[in-house]
């Protein structure tokens, strides 16, 4: 199967028994989602986080339409940040993930993906959090 001969095996796992995905509750104001593209393949990749009271990641969901490096990517993402704050997740590199998964310089760009999602998924959280913040105090 030249599939499992060109990937390496964990990437295989991650492949067929991904984690965490699915989306979170909608309307949940917890949550913070990134959504990204890659550019030179057109693969698509969503990721979720939902925050607690002490800023840190309680629950990771994705979804990912692309390759298996890339499915691979975002379901290392998940499980890697969970449980971290904000900060420390914002500085996992996709150089971390291409290396626990194995993956050739072609795929780098698979890996890249799930680092642009984790920290657009900060992003969107800390700009709705604000907003948030700033109408309570004008409300209050
Ligand atoms: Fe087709 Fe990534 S290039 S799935
Ligand atoms: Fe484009 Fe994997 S080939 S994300």
């Amino acid at each position: 199967n030249v599939v499992k001969r060109s990937y390496h095996e964990k990437v295989i796992d991650h492949y067929e028994n991904p984690r965490n995905v699915g989306n979170m509750p909608k309307g949940d104001i917890d949550v913070g989602t990134g959504l990204v593209g890659a550019p030179a393949c057109g693969d698509v990749m969503k990721l979720q986080i939902r925050v607690d009271e002490h800023g840190v990641i309680s629950d990771v969901k994705f979804k990912t339409f692309g390759c298996g490096s890339a499915i691979a990517s975002s379901s290392y993402m998940t499980e890697r940040v969970k449980g971290m704050t904000l900060e420390q997740a914002g500085q996992v590199k996709n150089t971390e993930i291409a290396k626990e998964l194995c993956l050739p310089p072609v795929k780098l760009h698979c890996s890249l993906l799930a680092e642009d999602a984790i920290k657009s998924a900060i992003k969107d959280y800390q700009v709705k959090r604000e907003k948030r913040l700033s109408m309570a105090s004008a409300a209050g």
